[in-house]
C-alpha cells in the first residue's frame, strides 16, 4: 500500500525558514549599493516588457546604462543571452539582469491548470511538475516564475479561479508551498531552479460579484483565517518574492497597502524577500482615487514595501525628484534596492558565466508526469449503471463536441511557451486506440460559443451509428483566466442545445467536460449517463482520458471548489458559518422554478435548493471505498499535547485505485463563530481490491487554533467535531474536547 500523507503537523516540519544567505551576500551587497548612483538604484527597481527580437540599438544602450533591473515575458532565448551578456559585461556594475515569465502550470510540458492540479490533492506530483517546469523555462534563461497564484477563490464567475488552488486556506497552503519547492529546488542558486513569486498579495480573489480587477471588502478576521494563510505557507516554504494585487483591500490599493505589506509581511512575518508590484499596479492607484499623480503612487509605494516596479515608470521617473525634496529617504530606496540584489546573488546569477544554455526539450518523463497529474485531476461526477470504464471491445464510439479535439483549448490559460503540435487530443488517442473506423467523429459545433446549430444533424446520425457517444463540452481557453469573468457559468453557445440533439438518439451519453472553472449544467447533467470533469488538462489530457474511459485508470480527483446549481447560488463554499437559522435537511429539493411557501424562515433559497451541486472535497470512484470505525487516541486534548484521529477505509469493488481521505473538525462554540467545517489533514491511500488501509491524523491544538478579533492566534477551549471523511459534506464523526 502506497501512502501518501499530508496532515498539518506534518506539513509544519516540512516547511523550512528562508535559508540565511550564504556569509557574504549582505557585505557583497552593501559594497555593491555603496558605488550605485540613485540612477542605478532605481533602474535595478523597474522590469520592463520592451525588449523585443531582435535586441534593438536603444535597448542594448538602456542595459549597458543599468536602466533596468528585470525583463518580464519578453525576447528570445537567445536574447536573454545577449542582454544578459551585455549587462554583465558592458554595464558599469556588472549587474545581472532577471528574466520573469509567466510560468504558470508549465513551460513546454504544458500541465493541467492549476485548478486542475489542486483536484489531484497531490502535492508531490504538483511539486514534481513545478519541477519540470524550471528544468524547462531555466534552460531558456528564465529564473522567475510569478506563481503559484494562491489567492483563495470562492467564486467561479471570476476568470481566475482556473490559475487558483481552489477555495479552502489549507489545501492551498499545502500546495502552493509544494510548488514553491518545485520551482526553486533546496537551493536557488542551482541552475536549473526558478525564483516564485507568491501572489497576488493578499484577497485579490475576493473580487466583488466576480467581477475582474474589483473591490475587495475582507474583515481582519477573514482575512486572517481565510486569505493569508497560504502566503503564510509560501514564505515559511522560503518564497523568494511576493507579487501585490490588483485590488483594493478595504479602500486601499494591495500595492499601496502598509498593513499588509509593512506590518504583516515584513514585521509579522520577517520576510527579507522582494516584492514585485504587478503590472502597472503603481499608477493604477490613480484611478483607484488613492494617489493624486504618478508622483504620489510612486511615493506610496514605495512607503509600503513594494520593491520592484513592473512595466510602468513611476519609480524611475519620480523618485529621484522625492528624494531631492526630502520627500523619500534614499533609505527607502536602498532596502528596496537590497531586497533585489539579494534575490540575484540567491540565484546565483552573479556567479554564472554568461552564455546560452542548452534548451531542454520535452522528456518522456515530464510528459510521463504531465500524464499522470492530468489522469489525477480529473473528477468523476456521475456515473450511473457503472457505464463507465468502458469496454474495450465496445464497437463503435461517436466522438461530439468542440474540446474532443481542440489542442490550444485543452493547454488552458496562461500558456506562452506550449506548443499546440506537442498537444494529445482525446480525438487524436481514441482513434490511435480503436482505430479509424471505430471513432465517428462530428463536432456539432465548432467552438464552445459557436451559436449555429448546422453540425446538429451529422453529429446525431453519428451518435445513431455508435454504441456510446463521449461528448466533449465546456469552455474554450479564452473564457477563463484574467480578465475573463463571465456573469453566466452555464455551458456557453448551444452546448446545451446540441445535448438535448444527441439524448434523441438514446445511446448513452458520457460527457467530458473541459473548462477553466465549475460550470453549471444541471439539466443538461440529467441527460448524461457519466460525467468526467477534466478542467484545461493541458499537453497529455488526450492520453490520461483515454486511459480513465476504458479503465486503464480509475478517476481520483476530487473538488476544490463547490460547484453551485446555480450563478444565484454564488458565493458558496463549503466552509461557511452556520448562520442562526440553518437550513434542516428536510428541506433538501425545492425544485427550480417552483417556489414553495417559505415554511420555516432558514436560510435557504425558495427557488433552489441551499445546497451545491457538487461539494467541496467530492469526486466518485470506479470503486467503492468504505469508511468505518473512527477512532480518537485521546478525548481531550492541552496544550502541547497532540492525539491520533484513525479510521480504516477498505476498498470494497474490483479495481485498485486511489482515495483522498478527508480530516475536517468543527469548534462548537469559540469567541468568534467558526466555518461548519474545516479541512485540516488528507492523505491519498492506494487500496487493491478489498484492501485495508487505517488512516491517521495527528491533531495538535496548533491545529484547532484560529485567529481572534484581536488578530491573535489562539487554540480556545471548548468541543470539537472531528470528520474523517470522503467529502465535506458526509464522514465519520467523532468528539474532542480542547481543555
Ligand atoms: C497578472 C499577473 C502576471 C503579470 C505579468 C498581470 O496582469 O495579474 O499575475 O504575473 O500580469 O504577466
Amino acid at each position: 500500500m502506497l501512502c501518501r500523507y499530508w496532515p498539518a503537523a506534518l506539513f509544519i516540519i516540512v516547511m523550512t525558514i528562508p535559508a540565511a544567505p550564504p556569509p557574504g551576500v549582505e557585505q557583497r551587497i552593501a559594497a555593491l549599493l555603496s558605488r550605485m548612483t540613485l540612477e542605478e538604484k532605481l533602474g535595478q527597481m523597474s522590469q520592463s516588457t520592451s525588449m523585443r527580437t531582435p535586441l534593438s540599438d536603444p535597448i542594448r544602450e538602456e542595459i549597458r546604462k543599468g536602466r533596468w533591473g528585470s525583463f518580464l515575458n519578453a525576447g528570445s532565448p537567445a536574447d536573454r543571452a545577449e542582454a544578459q551578456r551585455i549587462a554583465r559585461q558592458e554595464s558599469r556594475l556588472g549587474i545581472p539582469l532577471v528574466f520573469g515569465r509567466d510560468v504558470i502550470h508549465g513551460y513546454k510540458t504544458i500541465f493541467p491548470i492549476p485548478l486542475g492540479q489542486s483536484a489531484s490533492w497531490n502535492p508531490d506530483l504538483m511539486q514534481q511538475a513545478a519541477r519540470i517546469a524550471g528544468i524547462e523555462a531555466s534552460s531558456e534563461g528564465i529564473r522567475w516564475t510569478f506563481a503559484p497564484m494562491i489567492d483563495i477563490a470562492r467564486d467561479p464567475r471570476w476568470g481566475r479561479i482556473a490559475e487558483s488552488l481552489g477555495e479552502d486556506p489549507y489545501l492551498t497552503s499545502v500546495l502552493g508551498a509544494a510548488m514553491v519547492r518545485g520551482f526553486q529546488t533546496e537551493s536557488l542558486s542551482s541552475a536549473s531552479a526558478i525564483a516564485a513569486s507568491a501572489k497576488h498579495y493578499v484577497g485579490y480573489g475576493a473580487a466583488e460579484a466576480g467581477r475582474e480587477y474589483n473591490s475587495t471588502w475582507i474583515p481582519e478576521v477573514l482575512l486572517r483565517n481565510v486569505y493569508l494563510p497560504p502566503f503564510q505557507a509560501a514564505r515559511d516554504a522560503g518564497v523568494a518574492t511576493f507579487m501585490t494585487g490588483f485590488n483594493a483591500l478595504n479602500g486601499v490599493p494591495a500595492t499601496g497597502n502598509r498593513f499588509i505589506l509593512r506590518k504583516i509581511l515584513r514585521e509579522e512575518w520577517k520576510y527579507d524577500g522582494m516584492v514585485v508590484s504587478d503590472y502597472t499596479a503603481i499608477p493604477e492607484m490613480i484611478l483607484h482615487g488613492y494617489a493624486a499623480d504618478d508622483r504620489d503612487a510612486a511615493r506610496k509605494a514605495l512607503a509600503a514595501g513594494v520593491d520592484m516596479e513592473m512595466v510602468s515608470t513611476t519609480y524611475f521617473d519620480h523618485l529621484k525628484a522625492l528624494v531631492a525634496t526630502g520627500q523619500v529617504d534614499v533609505k527607502s530606496i536602498d532596502n528596496a534596492v537590497r531586497n533585489i540584489l539579494r534575490l540575484k546573488f540567491r540565484l546565483g546569477l552573479f556567479d554564472e558565466s554568461p552564455g546560452p544554455a542548452a534548451t531542454a526539450g520535452i522528456t518522456a518523463a515530464a510528459l510521463d508526469t504531465a500524464k499522470r497529474l492530468a489522469t489525477e485531476s480529473v473528477v468523476l461526477l456521475k456515473n450511473d449503471g457503472n457505464v463507465l470504464p468502458l469496454a474495450k471491445s465496445i464497437g463503435k464510439v461517436a466522438v461530439i463536441g468542440p474540446l474532443a479535439d481542440s489542442p490550444v483549448d485543452q493547454m488552458g490559460m496562461w500558456v506562452m511557451d506550449g506548443r499546440a503540435e506537442d498537444v494529445r487530443t482525446p480525438l487524436g488517442v481514441l482513434r490511435e486506440e480503436l482505430g479509424d473506423g471505430r471513432v465517428l467523429y462530428a463536432p456539432g459545433v465548432k467552438t464552445s460559443r459557436d451559436s449555429s446549430r448546422d453540425g446538429f444533424q451529422d453529429a446525431l446520425q453519428k451518435a445513431r451509428l455508435a454504441d456510446v457517444v463521449l461528448l466533449f463540452l465546456g469552455e474554450e481557453q479564452i473564457l477563463s483566466g484574467e480578465a475573463h469573468s463571465r456573469a453566466f457559468l452555464d455551458l456557453p453557445g448551444v452546448q446545451e442545445a446540441l445535448v438535448e440533439e444527441i439524448a434523441k438518439s438514446g445511446k448513452p451519453i458520457v460527457a467530458v467536460i473541459l473548462a477553466g472553472r465549475p460550470l453549471t449544467f444541471h439539466n443538461a447533467a440529467a441527460k448524461m449517463n457519466a460525467i468526467l470533469y477534466a478542467w484545461h488538462p493541458g499537453t497529455m489530457g488526450g492520453p490520461a482520458i483515454a486511459d480513465l474511459l476504458f479503465g486503464d485508470s480509475v478517476p481520483s480527483g476530487k473538488l476544490t471548489t463547490t460547484f453551485p446549481r446555480t450563478v444565484g447560488q454564488v458565493p458558496i463554499y463549503y466552509a461557511h458559518l452556520n448562520t442562526g437559522r440553518p437550513a434542516p435537511a428536510n428541506e433538501l429539493g425545492i425544485p427550480l422554478g417552483n417556489p414553495v411557501n417559505p415554511v420555516g424562515y432558514t436560510s435557504k433559497y425558495l427557488d433552489v435548493d441551499f445546497t451545491p451541486e457538487y461539494p467541496f472535497g467530492f469526486g466518485l470512484s470506479y470503486t467503492t471505498f468504505e469508511y468505518s470505525d473512527l477512532r480518537l487516541s485521546a478525548s481531550r486534548l492541552r496544550k502541547g499535547g497532540r492525539l491520533t484521529a484513525s479510521a480504516e477505509v477498505v476498498n470494497r469493488g474490483v479495481r485498485e485505485a486511489d482515495e483522498v481521505v478527508q480530516l475536517y473538525i468543527h469548534q462548537n462554540a469559540a469567541s468568534v463563530s467558526r466555518p461548519v467545517k474545516e479541512l485540516k489533514g488528507f492523505r491519498r491511500v492506494h487500496l487493491k481490491p478489498g484492501e485495508k488501509a487505517v488512516v491517521a491524523f495527528p491533531i495538535t491544538a496548533e491545529d484547532l487554533a484560529f485567529y481572534n478579533e484581536r488578530a491573535q492566534l489562539v487554540t480556545e477551549p471548548g468541543t470539537f467535531h472531528v470528520w474523517i471523511a470522503p467529502d465535506s459534506t458526509r464522514g465519520l464523526e467523532g468528539e474532542v474536547t480542547f481543555e
